[in-house]
């Protein structure tokens, strides 16, 4: 279907939540999606997938339209048919309900610097305005790669393409996709160039494991429960562990991990929002800023790192050939587009220390790694040893969040082992997102999409939020390229990494979980 004949919107993308017996607790406005990139990897793997799933769960408001914006030249009906390829290998999709949704896809090619793609892309929503009734309103999603972020930002701007953050007209929002610079100095330009155009308020930095429902329960588990709060703090906790484990190596991605690395691609995003969810104070209310007022003050809280101490409480790893679930996988340096000497670290462990009166002298042990033995990705608190020692050595208590998989939450404590002799062992209390909720959790990007809808910014990083991210992991970032280490690769695919590593926690007497 061209342009021309733009369908309204019909009842099946309808926002009908009574249908099938749903109810919707929040409903966003007509609105329109530009994705810029629209023919990349993100878009095709996360946010066309998620956006359908919102539509099968009837969660997008009436006259839903997607407009994808990418260089190469495709017509609407091919963009469409992508589309259709994607999903119709699923049996259980409803043929009909997946024709209405694709007549609300449309595609514009242009380049990004040129103004004349913006032209014609202005021409498509007021045609969709009009036609499917989407009021003005729009939100962009930056889902290119990073260096086109500032050129398409401004272009929106020249184009007449943003409106005013108070205009009645319609809202325009922006979503920019990770990394948000790669650097503090750019990080900083990026905000600048954004500022000029758009207003806080319309910004949404996108950092996907927000929109993970067991990144969210941090916040209910902690503030919903009575019982955590006292015990949550220097007295008894003892130390805290965060891993972020993946069994994958870098695959095809080899050319942009060189430019990333694990600390640009895995800490300063969505390790550090695991270690502001589980360190900060509670928020005076669940709204957007107070939430994020206290996660930029555990950022600010936390020791700054010097080159010192980099070199002391900090490990970097890179993976070399291994076994990974019985096959043999590559190392670092022979995967496609990566530099047969590349220094680049695929694996970081630090001790991370919050100088605040909760948490002054608790470890928070991160570590994130490629080709791990397992995915998995858990918080464990880990709780101070019982005073004095009664019925002789004990197994610490350790509360361990596991954000994924085997989605859930489980407490370690000592029983007696049944039996005359009075001996105990270390059992586990267990809850399981399974076991306890009927349905699966939803994709992290269908929630988050869903939030830009309704102008909720919660689970999205403010501005000072990612300056004080980049501020911490600088002098990491710095040291590390000051200082071209010799040991790479330093540990085989399928291991936990180096052996630095686990001498971090040995020199302190502790020792890292095998999740
Ligand atoms: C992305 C990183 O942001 O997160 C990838 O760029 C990483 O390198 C991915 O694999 C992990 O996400 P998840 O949701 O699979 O844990």
């Amino acid at each position: 279907m061209s342009v021309d004949t733009i369908a309204p919107p019909s009842s099946t993308v309808m926002n009908n939540p009574l249908r099938k017996g749903l109810r919707l607790e929040r409903s966003p406005s007509p609105c329109v999606m530009v994705i810029f990139g629209a023919s990349g990897d993100l878009a095709k793997r996360k946010l066309l997938p998620a956006l359908w799933a919102l539509n099968e769960a009837q969660q997008l408001p009436p006259g839903f339209s997607i407009i994808g914006v990418a260089r190469s030249e495709l017509s609407h009906d091919e963009f469409r048919q992508q589309l259709r390829d994607s999903i119709t290998h699923d049996q259980t999709v409803d043929p009909a309900m997946l024709d209405t949704f694709l007549q609300g896809l449309f595609y514009v090619s242009g380049t990004f610097d040129q103004p004349s793609a913006y032209e014609k892309l202005k021409g498509v929503l007021e045609r969709i305005d009009r036609e499917r009734g989407t009021g003005g309103n729009r939100m962009y999603y930056l889902a290119t790669p990073p260096s086109f972020f500032p050129v398409i930002t401004e272009q929106l701007g020249q184009a007449g393409l943003v409106s005013d953050a108070a205009a009645a007209a319609g809202w325009t929002r922006i979503v920019i996709e990770k990394p948000f610079g790669r650097d503090l100095a750019t990080a900083r330009e990026l905000n600048r160039v954004v500022h000029s155009v758009f207003d806080e308020a319309q910004v949404y930095r996108i950092d996907h494991y927000l929109g993970k429902e067991t990144v969210q329960n941090i916040l209910h588990f902690r503030f919903a429960n009575a019982i955590w709060e006292p015990i949550w703090n220097r007295r008894y906790v003892d130390h805290v562990q965060i891993t972020v484990a993946e069994d994958l190596g870098v695959g095809t991605r080899g050319g942009y991990y060189e430019e990333a690395g694990v600390v640009r691609d895995m800490l300063e995003n969505h390790m550090l929002q695991l270690l502001t969810l589980t360190a900060m104070e509670p928020p005076v209310s669940f709204d957007a800023d107070a939430v994020r007022d206290e996660k930029v003050k555990v950022l600010r809280g936390t020791r700054p790192f010097d080159g010192e101490r980099v070199r002391t409480d900090v490990i970097r790893g890179q993976y070399g050939a291994g076994w990974i679930a019985g096959a043999r996988v590559p190392g670092y340096r022979d995967e496609q587009k990566v530099a047969p000497n590349s220094p680049m670290a695929t694996y970081v462990a630090g001790a991370f220390y919050i100088d605040t009166w909760r948490w002054q002298g608790v470890p928070f042990y991160l570590r994130s790694g490629k080709r791990m033995p397992k995915r998995v990705t858990e918080i464990a608190i880990q709780f101070k040893p019982v005073p004095h020692l009664l019925f002789g050595p004990t197994a610490p208590n350790v509360l361990a969040m596991r954000i994924q998989p085997d989605e859930g939450i489980a407490l370690q404590f000592e029983a007696k082992v049944p039996g005359p002799t009075p001996r105990h062992r270390p059992v586990t209390m267990d809850f399981r997102y399974g076991t306890a909720f009927a349905s699966a959790p939803a994709e992290a990007y269908q929630r988050l999409l869903l939030d830009v809808m309704l102008g909720d910014s919660t689970l999205f990083a403010r501005r000072d939020e990612v300056e004080a991210a980049w501020t911490l992991v600088a002098p990491i970032l710095d040291t590390w390229a000051s200082e071209q280490p010799n040991d790479l690769p330093n540990y085989e695919a399928g291991s936990w990494g180096p052996e630095a590593a686990d001498r971090l926690l040995e020199n302190e007497g502790r020792r890292w979980r095998r999740p």
